[in-house]
């Protein structure tokens, strides 16, 4: 037996994006589609994520900016504290919550904080941040292999996927148990390239002694028609800083949380 599935993260209102990523999944014949939270933020036209995500029957985990929204909070409750990210951030939320439809923002504020499910003997745990708080930050460069082999074990998981960072990544955890960031379809990774990212991941059935074949994560980078995205953007009175980042791939705002390795790699 085998199977793959596709999972989505940030979408930050970039309904392009997660348009192609589903195509995209789709051609690859996922058995199944998840979505892993914080729909809104930096892009336009807030309420065409949300047709996409019925239609197509994604299962999706609440993220911060969703409760945030759901709620109609004061804030997105990303932990800024640098005036100029909040100075932006504030920007992004009041827009997004200003153009999400009352029917929308209850559909967010009934998402689930995490999803679990077993597929044969692993049981899979799906969260925004991190199993135990949702909007905490778990980076590849910080985040230690025995912090997340603790975090499965208490967990009962086998796979835990979360995203909230912006960042793909994955570690390979003892007894075949893995964690991984699934990336943003959101925005560019800071790296230069105007694509965004999502992750399938293709498990098999254990046998003949080959377990640790038997789960592998595929990183697949989506190209979209961003320069219709910052097109959009512009024409919505979003800050030119954040139609920077889609038509160039480099963070303009938000880099306080980037811890030093991952920030010396970016433009900013
Ligand atoms: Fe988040």
């Amino acid at each position: 037996m085998q199977t793959t599935i596709a999972f989505f993260g940030g979408i930050y209102n970039n309904y392009l994006a997660l348009e192609s990523a589903i195509a995209d999944a789709h051609a690859r014949h996922v058995s199944q589609m998840y979505c892993l939270g914080d729909l809104g933020a930096f892009g336009p036209y807030p309420d065409r994520v949300f047709p996409l995500l019925i239609e197509n029957e994604i299962q999706t985990v609440q993220g911060n900016y969703d409760h945030s929204i759901g709620n109609a909070l004061e804030d997105c409750q990303c932990g800024y504290t640098d005036p100029r990210d909040n100075h932006f951030a504030a920007i992004s939320y009041d827009y997004t919550l200003h153009n999400t439809s009352p029917e929308n923002r209850e559909w967010m504020k009934k998402l689930p904080e995490e999803i679990r499910f077993t597929w044969e003997d692993k049981t899979i745990l799906l969260c925004h941040g991190s199993p135990r708080k949702t909007n905490e930050f778990l980076w590849e460069s910080t985040t230690s292999t025995a912090f997340l082999e603790r975090l499965v074990n208490e967990q009962n998981a086998d796979i835990i996927l979360g995203t909230h960072t912006g960042l793909h990544w994955h570690r390979r955890l003892s007894n075949n148990r893995h964690f991984i960031n699934v990336g943003v379809l959101g925005r560019p990774e800071n790296d230069g390239t105007t694509n965004v990212w999502y992750t399938l991941l293709h498990l098999k059935t254990e046998g003949n002694g080959q377990e640790n074949d038997s789960v592998s994560v595929e990183f697949i980078p989506v190209v979209y028609d961003h320069e219709r995205l910052a097109r959009e953007m512009d024409s919505e009175n979003i800050p030119a800083e954040f139609i920077e980042t889609i038509r160039t791939g480099w963070w303009t705002t938000c880099l306080e949380v980037l811890p030093a390795k991952e920030r010396r790699t970016g433009k900013y």
